[in-house]
């Protein structure tokens, strides 16, 4: 049941398969890195006793995807196992404290100090519900969290604090799931788990309580009427329209990594006399706002190239004194690993952001981090951008220390309005979806379309020319909107969509002057707008105004993007086209 519902699960991380179940006065393991059938093939995941059991497909975050750091982890004496999704941003404490009272430590997870601590206080005399609540009660971070101990056999304890978790009422049966899908073939019957809030599984029932104080809830279920297939899209039509949703979450998982990952890494690009920040596509267009970050705040020319072209380009001025940001979700991208190997046999120092810990790039990286997003099933990259700026920009901000008191304000102004993001973000999908649905609908015969920005916005411009022409097929072009009238201005006829990026940050002034430009010759102007810009509203054809009010304009990217994502879904879902699987390309280019 459990190997059948992990399949269900799979979309969600694949690098770590577990299994544990409890028979007895023992708990039984089986896990290890891999997809779930080649584990299974080896371990045969069937085959566990007992009629009580958790098992969990992980996407690495703290720890590489080996074995030891494979869920379930367990204490020290094999009693508790946890199985997690989330981050645990206070685990460096955690386990400083529970080694010095002598608990030995497994994994490189942050997830292991889990059923350390409760090992802990149950040693002091609490029961294991209570062990597991005033854990609970001192963890920071995201997770949901689910344990079983062979202390209270046919028990299944979980809570979750920002990561889903969902229970499931069968007959004689109880499930949680971080997602329906799971145990949709067992019940229909479901209770959803709120934030703050753990249950408490047997056969016979569902106990929910609220973690701060054990104050019991009484939940009714709900009867799902999803199909498999669409619960894992989680109602929505595509991944990619889902993951554009995720974003709300994932800026603020990308958040989570721990300072010393971005001072380590920052030291690293505070030492070399030349930073080369090199990626593809997506990536690239998070390693041009990285660049300007790095200037703006840091004082540092990070020059940015084109993975492919390093070699050709650059490679001259490579040495051991250079320091090379790689930027790659996937971080098997061909090109991005060729930029890197040739650098790195030319003494470079390799830092790396990615999102698959365990990747080819991961591996050739001396200090990397990762970006926390969970894996992207559409073709294109839409949460991985987002979250590749956010880190790009912490890590300029930390970067920004002791650069003046100038500097560090406006990297403290630039920390700040990154956690604004994410509502931000928010209220972009709840009041902007519609608006920009029926703009892509206007706009869905036009031969061609153009974006333009200026400043940091020709990242924004850039990514949102890739995303609509990668996805409906339609030739865009992007440009600095200050090159534009030095050729390109002749193709602009009646009518013709020009998309402006336009916040009201330091180029707004100039942007204003290419709208009339534009406008002069017959151009249908769309501009993503801050709220309540008039001025910018009067020149143009349709707007959509991005709410938050003032942002850093390094900053703009991550909200400015959001508009420009759904633009391009809704052109190629009203062309006919699937957004998720774009022909021609692949989610991970490894050709040259
Ligand atoms: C566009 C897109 C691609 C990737 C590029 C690099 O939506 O997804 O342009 O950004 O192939 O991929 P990674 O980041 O995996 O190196």
């Amino acid at each position: 049941m459990i190997h059948q519902a992990l399949k269900r699960l799979e979309y969600r991380g694949y690098d770590s398969v577990g299994e544990v179940t409890v028979e007895g006065s023992r708990l039984f393991v089986k896990k290890d890195s891999g997809r779930l059938e080649e584990v299974h093939q080896k371990y045969n995941l069937d085959d566990l006793p007992g009629s009580t059991g958790v098992g969990h497909t992980r996407w690495a975050t703290h720890g590489r995807p080996v074995q030891e750091n494979a869920h379930p982890q367990v204490d020290c004496h094999s009693r508790i196992a946890v199985v997690h999704n989330g981050i645990i941003e206070n685990y460096v404490d955690f386990k400083r404290d529970l080694e010095a009272k002598g608990h030995k430590f497994f994994s490189r997870t942050d997830t292991e100090i889990v059923p350390h601590q409760v090992e802990e206080y149950v040693k002091q005399g609490m029961s294991l519900e209570e062990a597991f609540r005033k854990t609970l009660s001192q963890l920071e971070g995201a997770y949901s969290l689910v344990l079983l101990s062979s202390l209270v056999p046919r028990t299944i304890i979980c809570a979750r604090q920002e990561s889903p978790l969902v229970l499931g009422i069968g007959q004689g049966e109880s499930y949680c799931a971080s997602d329906i899908s799971a145990f949709l073939p067992l019940t229909k019957r479901a209770v959803v788990l709120e934030e703050g809030e753990m249950a408490i599984l047997n056969p016979s029932g569902i106990k929910i309580l609220k973690t701060r104080d054990a104050e019991p809830v009484n939940r009714d279920p709900i009867s799902i009427t999803w199909s498999v297939e669409s619960a894992t899209k989680e109602g929505f039509r595509h991944f990619m329209l889902k993951e554009v949703h995720e974003q709300v979450q994932t800026i603020k998982d990308a958040m989570r990594t721990h300072q010393i990952y971005y001072d380590l890494m920052a030291g690293k690009l505070a030492e070399a006399k030349r930073i080369f920040v090199a990626a593809c596509g997506t990536s690239y267009h998070a390693g041009l706002v990285g660049s300007f970050a790095l200037s703006r705040l840091a004082g540092l020319d990070a020059r940015v190239v084109i993975a492919s072209e390093l070699s050709e380009e650059v490679l001259d001025l490579v040495d051991k004194n250079t320091a090379i940001l790689a930027v790659s979700q996937s971080g098997e991208t061909m090109d991005t690993l060729n930029a890197v190997r040739d650098s790195k046999a030319k003494g470079a120092s390799i830092l790396s952001i990615t999102n698959v810990m365990g990747s080819t790039l991961m591996r050739l990286s001396d200090v990397y981090i990762g970006q926390n997003c969970g894996p992207e099933i559409g073709v294109a990259g839409t949460k991985t951008f987002t979250s590749q700026v956010a880190v790009l920009l912490r890590l300029a901000a930390a970067l920004a220390k002791n650069k003046g008191r100038e500097k560090e304000q406006r990297a403290r102004e630039v920390v700040d309005a990154l956690y604004r993001t994410p509502e931000i973000i928010q209220d972009i999908l709840h009041t902007k979806e519609e608006v920009v649905r029926r703009i892509a609908l206007s706009i869905i015969g036009a031969p061609s379309i153009c974006f333009l920005g200026r400043g940091v916005s020709v990242a924004t411009a850039l990514e949102g020319r890739l995303k609509l022409l990668e996805l409906s097929y339609v030739p865009a072009i992007a440009y600095p909107a200050g090159e534009s009238k030095h050729g390109f201005i002749s193709v602009i006829e009646e009518g013709f969509p020009v998309v402006f990026v336009a916040p009201k940050d330091e180029t707004h002034k100039k942007v204003i002057g290419n709208i009339m430009e534009m406008k002069a010759r017959g151009a249908r102007i769309i501009s993503l707008i801050q709220e309540g810009d008039d001025e910018v509203r009067s020149l143009s054809d349709d707007v959509v105004e991005i709410p938050g009010g003032k942002l850093p304009s390094l900053v703009s990217p991550i909200a400015y993007t959001v508009p420009l994502q759904l633009l391009a879904y809704y052109l190629s879902v009203g062309k006919g086209h699937d957004p998720d699987y774009p022909r021609n390309l692949a989610k991970s280019v490894t050709v040259e």
